[in-house]
Parts: structure tokens; C-alpha cells; sequence
């Protein structure tokens, strides 16, 4: 079957990985990447897709209705699975303007185009789907009961062997109610709650997915695991929050970008699916396998680096625990994670070694200059 499917933030790192596996997959789709090129998109992520006859990338703002109701139309859109946005909770601390702008208004942008083309058509919502990607931040933070981990209720591939502990017994689930508490999340609750609204309202086929925290190549080295495999390989301070107890959930891009493709197809409409792998780790602990990772890899005494663990002032507001429970995506799609934690981490930070000049030109902005000095000439 052909189809035509807007993914927007294709350029960015989870956007990245569901372009490159839907161009790949789906040679009678066409693939089209909507995106701003903000700091965090850069096609240098596209490098081996760009010349796919089914891919076409397309420079816009979701804000800006008239270009998307635009390309909706002209391009007979049929699906939208919505990536862009802004992500990174530090930065809605300092600009929470952008966020509300980015991920609420762009959304909405977004839904009313496909609204209005759809409702266009005779055979109206009728194989269309808007699917649209958004957080487990959404739902707030849970405690952690259990500081030294219990064994927890769910297992899977992507649980570490070694590891996997829970931090206490309450999971995200996806009927809990959403408790936002950064402006990036309260921005995300908001985008999630005008996806569901169109559907309520008007009919419209929409789906939302929660996910974990993603790791994985190609990610913005200001978040965590990037930014701390680059810093160690050069013997930079790791600037740790608070105490470092923080519990995050982790899953591998790559079988995030599975579920989105599994969900886009055959999800129900007005359902909403948590992602995650059943993955928790406290910040600490991650860090040091991280330090003996790059270690190892470098050739360096494993754990050498252990002196740069810097404590600094924590992030406000900061989330204590987030942990995912995916077993209604696991019992009713049969999704499953594909690989251990440490397999993941493994191959992550192999990628970021090898891929210094990705790691260089981002960190030095010059992915930016060169794709102005393209689009200038054009
Ligand atoms: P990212 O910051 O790496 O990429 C975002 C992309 O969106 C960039 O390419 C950027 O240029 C583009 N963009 C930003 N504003 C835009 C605009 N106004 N118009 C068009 N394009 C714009 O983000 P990511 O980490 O890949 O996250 C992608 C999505 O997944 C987000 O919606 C995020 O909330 C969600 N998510 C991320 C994680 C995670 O761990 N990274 C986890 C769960 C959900
Ligand atoms: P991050 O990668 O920013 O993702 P999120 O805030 O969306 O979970 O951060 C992951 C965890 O690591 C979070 O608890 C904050 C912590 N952190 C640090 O301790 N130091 C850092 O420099 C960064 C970027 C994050």
C-alpha cells in the first residue's frame, strides 16, 4: 500500500532513527522530514537516507499553520507521526517560552492542518492516522521506597542481567493521571492533551505513546549519556545533580523507533501506549559504568576516571524517579525490547568514539553553518 507520511523532527536524534527505519522498510511510502533545523536537528543524522527516492526532507516551523496545511494538502498527507519538539528539561528551566511555543502551538499547528485537509476528503478520517510521540515526564515523579532496589514485578530482553532492579513499587501506567511538573513536561501534558482533544471532539484517528528516556548514537551530547561519554574521552568534569540518585528508565533508540513503527500500524486508534524496557537505573550507577566503558574501550585503566564525578548544584524541580510499565504494550502488540542494557551502552559508546567528527561538529556548531551555506545557495 502507498502512503504518504509526515514525520516531523526527523532531524532530530529519536526522529533520526524512525526516518531511517521507515525509508528503509517502506520503499513504496513516501517519507517526508519536516523540520525547523534547530539547534537539535541535524540531516548530517540522515547522511545514508538522503538520497532514497522515497525521502524528502522540507525545512519548516510547525508553527507556521499556512506551510503545513500547505504541504498537508499538496503532498496528500496520510499519516503525521509528531517528533519535533523542544527536550530538553534544562533548557524549558531557562526559556520556558520556546517550549509552550514549540510543543503546544506546534502541535495544535499540526492537528488543525490535518483536520482540515482530512475533513476535506470524501472519504474523511478513513486511513488516516496522526500519531504523536511524547514522555513519561508527563506523569511527574514517583518515590523511590526501595533505595537499594527490589526485584521488580516485570522482566524483559532490554532488563540488565546484572542489574535490574526497581526503585520502588509503583510504575507508570497509562491510566495514571498526568502530573507535570517542568515546563517541558507541562508543555508535552498540554501537546498530549490537544492530540486526545481532536480525536474527542472531531473524530480524528490519533494515537499517543509515552516513552522512557532514550539513549542510543546521534543524540544531542547535552544530555546526559552523550554528554558524558565526550566529556570523559577528554578528561572533562561530569557535572552529577543533587547526589546522583536520581532513577531514570532507559531504553534503546532503536526499539523505540520498533514500537513507533509497530504502533503506527497497527495501534488502536485513541489508545495511548507506555514505552519502556523495565530499566531503571539511579544516575550514579550509570555513570560509573559509563566511566569504565570509555575506560576499556580507550584502553585506560578501567575506572581511572572516576575522579572527575563532580557533585554540583542540583536541577530545580528535578524529577526524582520515572519508570515505565509497557506490559499493555507488550501483551497486546507483542513489542519487546531487543537488547540488555549493557549490550546498549556498549554499542553506544563504541558509536560515539567512532564517530568523533559527528561529536566535533556538533559540539562546535559547524553542522549548522553548513547547512545555512547549503540552503543560501539553493
Ligand atoms: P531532539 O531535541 O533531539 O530533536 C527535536 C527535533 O525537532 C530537532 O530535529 C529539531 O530541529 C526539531 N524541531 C524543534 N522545533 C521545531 C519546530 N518548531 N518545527 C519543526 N521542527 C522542530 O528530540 P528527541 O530527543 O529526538 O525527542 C523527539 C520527541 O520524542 C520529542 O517529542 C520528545 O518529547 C519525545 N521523547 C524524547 C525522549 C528522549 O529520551 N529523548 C523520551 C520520550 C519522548
Ligand atoms: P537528561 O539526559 O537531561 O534527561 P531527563 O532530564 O529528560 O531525564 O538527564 C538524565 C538524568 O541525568 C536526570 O536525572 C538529570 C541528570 N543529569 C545530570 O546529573 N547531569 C547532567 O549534566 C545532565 C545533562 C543530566
Amino acid at each position: 500500500m502507498k502512503r504518504t507520511i509526515i514525520i516531523t523532527g526527523g532531524a532530530g536524534f529519536i526522529g533520526s532513527h524512525v526516518v531511517r527505519l521507515f525509508v528503509n522498510k517502506y520503499p513504496e511510502y513516501k517519507i517526508i522530514n519536516l523540520d525547523k533545523l534547530t539547534y537539535a536537528g541535524n540531516l548530517a543524522n540522515l547522511k545514508d537516507v538522503e538520497d532514497k527516492p522515497n525521502y524528502k526532507f522540507v525545512k519548516a516551523d510547525i508553527c507556521d499553520f499556512d506551510t503545513v496545511y500547505k504541504l498537508v494538502c499538496d503532498e496528500h498527507v496520510d499519516g503525521i507521526i509528531h517528533l519535533a519538539a523542544e527536550s530538553h528539561v534544562d533548557r524549558s528551566i531557562k526559556d520556558p517560552f520556546t517550549f509552550a511555543k514549540t510543543n503546544v502551538m506546534g502541535t495544535l499547528s499540526l492537528l488543525q492542518a490535518a483536520k482540515l485537509y482530512w475533513e476535506s476528503l470524501p472519504e474523511k478520517w478513513e486511513g488516516k492516522r496522526f500519531y504523536h510521540i511524547s514522555t513519561d515526564e508527563v506523569y511527574g515523579a514517583l518515590e523511590i521506597t526501595h533505595p537499594e532496589g527490589i526485584k521488580p514485578p516485570f522482566s524483559t530482553k532490554a532488563s540488565s542481567g546484572e542489574h535490574h532492579l526497581a526503585y520502588g513499587e509503583n510504575f507508570f501506567t497509562e491510566d495514571l493521571k498526568y502530573q507535570p511538573h517542568s515546563p517541558y513536561s507541562a508543555a508535552k501534558a498540554s501537546s498530549d492533551h490537544f492530540v486526545r482533544s481532536f480525536h474527542d471532539t472531531y473524530g480524528m484517528p490519533t494515537i499517543v505513546t509515552n516513552c522512557s528516556n532514550n539513549y542510543g548514537p546521534y543524540q544531542f551530547p547535552e544530555k546526559l549519556i552523550p554528554l558524558f561519554i565526550n566529556n570523559i574521552r577528554h578528561r572533562k568534569p561530569l557535572p552529577v545533580y543533587g547526589k546522583g540518585e536520581n532513577v531514570r528508565d532507559w531504553l534503546y533508540v532503536e526499539d523505540h523507533a520498533r514500537a513507533i513503527d509497530l504502533i503506527f500500524h497497527e495501534g488502536k486508534v485513541a489508545e495511548t501506549y507506555n514505552i519502556g524496557g523495565f530499566n531503571e537505573w539511579k544516575n550514579i550507577d550509570l555513570i560509573k559504568v559509563l566511566i569504565n566503558t570509555v575506560d576499556r574501550l580507550l584502553s585506560r585503566e578501567e575506572g581511572a576516571d572516576m575522579d572527575l564525578i563532580t557533585y554540583v548544584t542540583d536541577r530545580a524541580g528535578h524529577d526524582l524517579r520515572y519508570a515505565i510499565d509497557s506490559s499493555k504494550l507488550q501483551k497486546e502488540l507483542g513489542w519487546e525490547p531487543s537488547l540488555q542494557f549493557e549490550e546498549g551502552i556498549e554499542k553506544t559508546v563504541r558509536w560515539y568514539l567512532e564517530n568523533q567528527d559527528w561529536m566535533d561538529n556538533v559540539t562546535s556548531g559547524d553542522y549548522q553553518k553548513y547547512y545555512e551555506q547549503m540552503y543560501k545557495d539553493r
